[in-house]
């Protein structure tokens, strides 16, 4: 779906297609340099990513391995706790594996830190995020992000994955969806 067909639902467009096509091309230049002769296993986090993945994955010149996992984040409504839950683990053994876990973005960073340190725990020989988008505003963690597309603003945004009650994962680009959608 193109972001002029849910204009009414939008107040600004932060990222065209073409936007994001050519950022994933830039993550990918880099990860294929940072993982040159490496075997990697990239990790999706279902299912925000799912856009990211297949994109980034499709963009690298290199062989990859994709594995998914689906948390949940205890919390308040939209709100992450930090305290998570493995809905769908890896089929994957992780031990000496090197791991990249794949995101659509980082919010409050809870996630992914407990996510990071999980997969760690298991005996990864390393394990780093790229994420397609960041809100520095709404930090509450410090997480150590190797791979960042875009930092954006604390605002509600929709498409590319990322959803409003399940909808509008399926857009091309990314928008900040209109407050009365939501209140
Ligand atoms: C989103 C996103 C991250 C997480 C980031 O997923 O994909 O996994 O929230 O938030 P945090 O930095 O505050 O922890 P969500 O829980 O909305 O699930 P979804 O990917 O299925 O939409």
């Amino acid at each position: 779906m193109q972001l002029d067909e849910v204009a009414d639902d939008t107040t600004e467009v932060l990222l065209t297609q073409e936007q994001i096509r050519e950022k994933l091309a830039e993550l990918a230049r880099q990860i294929e340099q940072d993982y040159a002769g490496e075997k990697l296993l990239l990790v999706g986090v279902l299912k925000g990513a799912v856009m990211v993945m297949a994109d980034l994955a499709r963009e690298l010149r290199m062989h990859v391995e994709m594995d998914w996992m689906a948390v949940s984040s205890y919390g308040s409504g939209t709100q992450s706790s930090g305290v998570v839950r493995i809905l769908k683990d890896l089929d994957t053994d992780i031990v000496d594996r090197r791991v990249l876990i794949v995101e659509d973005i980082i919010d409050s960073g809870l996630t992914l830190s407990w996510l990071r340190e999980n997969l760690v725990s298991r005996g990864a020989k390393s394990v780093e995020i790229v994420a397609l988008l960041r809100k520095p505003d709404a930090a509450k963690v410090d997480v150590d992000v190797r791979y960042v597309g875009f930092e954006i603003p604390n605002k509600f945004v929709v498409g590319y994955g990322l959803d409003y009650a399940e909808k509008y994962r399926n857009l091309r680009g990314v928008a900040v969806l209109a407050p009365h959608v939501y209140e």
